[in-house]
């Protein structure tokens, strides 16, 4: 049975899983694995999915959501599901005017500039998202043992795309208003964090195992100016859905498998080498690392009270087999330095990956990291 017993592990269900156990640094049958962006368009069933839909369109229908979310659960056999859906859906739901265009991202009808377009930013409820707490529990329905990953984006992220009006290579509105408004800038990451944080209890009321915030563009920052103007947004963010467990840790730095009431919080950016300590001190319980980063070092940074997630370049798909076995071992070696490991990407998944590849990836994970049943 699934229920828990005084003093007995859970057995069973997700929250058993090999996943939700290296993120809590539990000890588990092997190195988890999932792929950030593996429903997309590595995959020839979801371009054909997606052909005549477009893609906030394919995010508000359900049945699409769950079927997409389940594509390379079926064909890969990786270890979480990811919520299909999109960091832009919450501020779309938020009632602001923007669209995400093929080839480009997301792209924002009227760009942030003044109080009054922070004002016209909605708080929402679960009304305003209906679609994605109905996609969360069929999904939590099919995938029975199979954990769910819900996410959202965070505030600088989303700040980003709002206040330049669409991808920017050096966030430079961005961080002007950053250094130039601060008021305006706080102000507009409180907004975010509060539609964020909705967001995500969405998706935690319905079911979701996890959570990851992403955090994508926040390598742009100085640490000094991460802690400053973005720290405090994304900890409100993570601490409205705190886990009883993150207060309960043994000596040796694992947790107590029994104390644990919310799911386990991912925190991911892109080149936040110098930012990984402070992306974990936001609140996380698995910091996310890309390949620029050695596993090793980054938990060094990060210290012993949280696990990683990462990091192989997604370039190196696209190399002989040969290549991405010799990187996938160095990264799961360099990975036991961590109390916990959850073997992914460093960035996600690129088109034009050959998914056969990702599928060979999660059997070597797999086997390469398997632990005899104690
Ligand atoms: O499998 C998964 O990872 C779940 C799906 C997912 C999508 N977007 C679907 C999507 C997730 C987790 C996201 C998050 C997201 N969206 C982030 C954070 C992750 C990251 O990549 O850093 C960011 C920055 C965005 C904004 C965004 N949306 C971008 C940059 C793009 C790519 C634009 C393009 O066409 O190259 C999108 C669109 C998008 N989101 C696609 C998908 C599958 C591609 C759209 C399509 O298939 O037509």
């Amino acid at each position: 049975g699934t229920a828990a017993r005084d003093g007995e592990p859970r057995r069973g269900g997700p929250a058993d899983s090999a996943f939700v156990r290296a993120c809590r640094r539990e000890p588990g049958p092997h190195t988890p694995v999932w792929f950030m962006r593996q429903a997309g368009r590595s995959l020839p069933e979801y371009r054909e999915i997606r052909a005549n839909v477009g893609m906030l369109d394919s995010c508000r229908r359900p049945e699409l959501v769950a079927e997409i979310t389940l594509q390379p659960v079926r064909r890969h056999g990786v270890d979480a599901a990811i919520l299909f859906s999109d960091i832009v859906v919450p501020v779309a739901a938020a009632g602001v005017d923007l669209d995400i265009v093929a080839g480009t991202g997301p792209v924002v009808a009227e760009p942030v500039r003044t109080r009054e377009d922070v004002e016209r930013i909605r708080p929402i409820t679960r009304d305003d998202v209906s679609y994605v707490d109905e996609a969360v529990r069929m999904l939590v329905a099919e995938l029975g043992d199979t954990p769910l990953i819900g996410f959202a984006g965070a505030p600088f992220t989303l700040a980003s795309y709002l206040v330049e009006g669409g991808p920017s290579r050096t966030h430079a509105k961005t961080k002007a208003l950053m250094y130039g408004q601060p008021e305006l800038w706080h102000a507009l990451c409180a907004r975010l964090a509060e539609v964020t944080a909705a967001f995500l209890k969405v998706q935690v009321d319905a079911g979701v195992s996890a959570v990851q915030l992403f955090d994508s563009w926040a390598g742009a920052l100085s640490e000094a100016d991460y802690r400053r103007y973005v720290l405090p947004h994304s900890a409100a963010v993570l601490a409205g859905l705190a886990d009883d467990f993150s207060g309960s840790r043994r000596g040796d730095g694992r947790a107590e498998p029994e104390r644990s009431q919310g799911v386990p919080r991912i925190h991911f950016g892109v080149g936040t080498g110098e930012l990984l300590g402070a992306m974990g001190e936001a609140g996380a319980d698995v910091v996310g690392v890309d390949w620029r980063t050695p596993l090793d070092q980054a938990t060094r940074r990060i210290g012993p009270d949280r696990a990683v997630q990462g990091n192989l370049d997604p370039c190196v798909l696209l190399a002989p087999w040969s290549v991405v076995e010799t990187e996938v071992r160095r990264i799961l070696e360099q990975g036991r330095a961590a109390p916990g490991h959850v073997f992914n990407l460093g960035h996600g998944v690129l088109p034009e990956t050959d998914p056969d590849v990702l599928t060979r990836v999660v059997a070597l994970v797999h086997e390469v990291s398997a632990r005899p049943a104690d």
